[in-house]
């Protein structure tokens, strides 16, 4: 059979087997090297942050900029409710209380009208927003941001998923206090696993390294009065990172075109609507994800899998989750209508426009039925 096609499968730029050798020849195989700091620096330059530090995950990345901003037991946190758990679990690791906020139709990415009521409605002011750009198309972001200042809240955009995305020109994740984005196995880059957390105060990203490394005192011997983490990117790991940065650009136009064929190729089927993208913004449509109004996802799922093609459902929203029971949530049902009618399809990057059709012929064959 056909190899397979997955949603997000690596795709190594062609420069990183040689990066990892010269690591190897300089023995820096422990954490920390030059290719840290040239990762870092990549990340600097393409997305225009002024900070970047390259950690173990985007889980840690998100958990560093909680402890800095100094978020503890019984604080409570926003977040978009439509998204991956990798966004939400650090609140939990705080002993904090998540509070989820629904999405809207423009964007299906975090609603700013509903933060805004739920900001002037609350008994408790919140410490701090987590917002995700989905599936790497933007969330309304300048607005968030217009009504966390005016609120006085914190906030840390999860750009696990959105490496590459513009809102006005300005990458996702330099928009907030903080941002991080994630490195692991089925992102638009990938390290094997890893994460950056970028921010535009030099002391933060100070303390962030402080933090994840152990909470080192700066004195010779190892002194400590406060608990840390180990939460650094190996060398190696960022040597892989170097040579993906190479081509992200060439990576996100990929992706792009791999929505166009999509929508190219289904464009007639009437029930279905594709991830908007937002005015002013552009995605890196890391995943192409749409909705179906009247064929059941089961059923197209099975059908994909039948000729050897990964899709997967939309994320399920963390208001929904047993875990979150009884956690707080201002909802006006977009994301629970989103999650039952929708899938991803296959988006990595080596598929070629052949592919693309024969996914789309497999999605029509079945709704025909
Ligand atoms: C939206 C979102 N947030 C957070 C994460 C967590 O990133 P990581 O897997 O690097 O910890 C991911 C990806 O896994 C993600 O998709």
């Amino acid at each position: 059979m056909r190899e397979r096609l997955f949603l997000s499968a690596p795709h190594m730029g062609g420069n990183e087997l040689k990066y990892i050798e010269e690591v190897f020849k300089s023995n820096y195989i422990a954490p920390l090297g030059e290719y840290v700091n040239k990762f870092e620096e990549s990340i600097r330059n393409y997305t225009g942050t002024p900070n970047a530090l390259a950690v173990s995950s985007g889980t840690a990345a998100i958990h560093l900029a909680l402890r800095i901003l100094g978020v503890g037991e019984g604080d409570d946190i926003l977040a978009s409710t439509f998204t991956f758990i990798g966004s939400v679990n650090a609140i939990l690791y705080q002993r904090a209380n998540p509070v989820f906020i629904d999405s809207d139709t423009a964007s299906w990415n975090l609603s700013p009208q509903l933060l805004e009521a739920y900001l002037k409605s609350c008994s408790k002011k919140p410490k701090a927003l987590i917002v995700t750009h989905l599936y790497g198309m933007s969330a309304d972001i300048e607005e968030i941001v217009r009504i966390c200042k005016a609120h006085d809240i914190h906030l840390i955009e999860d750009a696990a998923e959105s490496l590459g995305a513009t809102f006005n020109g300005k990458h996702t994740g330099t928009f907030g206090d903080f941002g991080i984005y994630s490195f692991n196995g089925n992102k638009i880059l990938t390290t094997s696993g890893g994460g950056m957390l970028v921010t535009a105060d030099k002391a933060w990203r100070d303390k962030a390294l402080f933090y994840a490394t152990q909470a080192k005192e700066p004195y010779i011997h190892y002194e400590h009065e406060e608990y840390g983490y180990n939460y650094r990117m190996s060398n190696v790991l960022a040597a892989i990172g170097v040579g993906q940065m190479e081509v992200i650009e060439a990576r996100v136009e990929k992706k792009r075109q791999i929505f166009d064929w999509y929508r190219k190729y289904l464009n007639d089927l009437e029930e279905i609507t594709f991830m908007p993208e937002l005015p002013n913004s552009r995605g890196n449509r890391w995943l192409t994800a749409l909705t179906f109004e009247k064929t059941d996802y089961n059923k197209i799922m099975k059908a994909l899998e039948e000729v050897n093609v990964e899709s997967r459902p939309l994320w399920k929203p963390m208001h929904m989750q047993p875990l979150f029971k009884g956690c707080k949530s201002y909802l006006d049902g977009t994301s629970e209508a989103l999650y039952k009618k929708g899938l991803c399809l296959a988006s990595s990057t080596i598929m070629t426009e052949e592919d693309v059709k024969m996914v789309c012929e497999t999605i029509k064959k079945e709704i025909a039925q």
